[in-house]
């Protein structure tokens, strides 16, 4: 398939299709004294907060409904923030299932000193769609148009069905 031509896929074909970039959602934050334990080091938990955040709202720009976080994948840090430095996560949808979503959101902090920027880590979570009785509804599928949606689409597809693996496997 060409990068140009597109394909729909999953979600309820009864709702009319979207493009992530339709959903993609960027929230910068300055780090605050407040975030941070008493070396200037921002907390793990405040940085996962903003994440799923984040992930959630691009969630609901696709599917138009409330949401809730069903899972999100292990994170690792990968460089520290410190206060001071800008923040900024980058949310999009990979792959919609039938009421469920995973989406993938990059993070980077940035001095505003010196305008060094370093990739702080990425993350994955899935997020239920909720219908007014507070159940799980559907949602719209997804319009992949480029290489790289396809990519995203395979690899969150892969990573979803390990999940629901390990799910079961807990339940037994
Ligand atoms: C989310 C919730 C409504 C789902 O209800 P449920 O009856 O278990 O729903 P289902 O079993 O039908 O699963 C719903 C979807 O989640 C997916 N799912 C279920 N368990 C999952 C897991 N461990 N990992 C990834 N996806 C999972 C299912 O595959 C299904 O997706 P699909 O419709 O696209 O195929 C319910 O589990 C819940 O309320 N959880 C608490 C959520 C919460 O409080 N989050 C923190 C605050 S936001």
């Amino acid at each position: 398939m060409t990068e140009q031509s597109s394909d729909i896929r999953g979600g309820d074909s009864r709702l009319p299709p979207k493009r992530s970039s339709e959903s993609q959602v960027e929230l910068s934050q300055q780090m605050m004294p407040s975030d941070a334990n008493p070396l200037g080091n921002v907390h793990g938990g405040h940085i996962m907060k903003l994440i799923d955040e984040a992930g959630a709202l691009a969630a609901m720009r696709h599917a138009r409904r409330p949401v809730v976080t069903i899972t999100m994948d292990s994170v690792s840090f990968l460089s520290p923030v410190r206060v001071g430095h800008l923040l900024t996560l980058r949310a999009s949808v990979n792959w919609v299932g039938k009421t469920s979503l995973e989406v993938g959101v990059r993070v980077e902090a940035e001095d505003p000193i010196t305008g060094e920027i370093t990739h702080t880590n990425s993350a994955y979570a899935v997020y239920v769609a909720l219908d007014d009785a507070g159940k799980p509804c559907s949602v719209p599928p997804l319009i992949l148009e480029t290489d790289a949606d396809r990519r995203r689409w395979t690899d969150a597809e892969e990573r979803q069905k390990i999940r629901l693996e390990r799910a079961k496997k807990k339940k037994t």
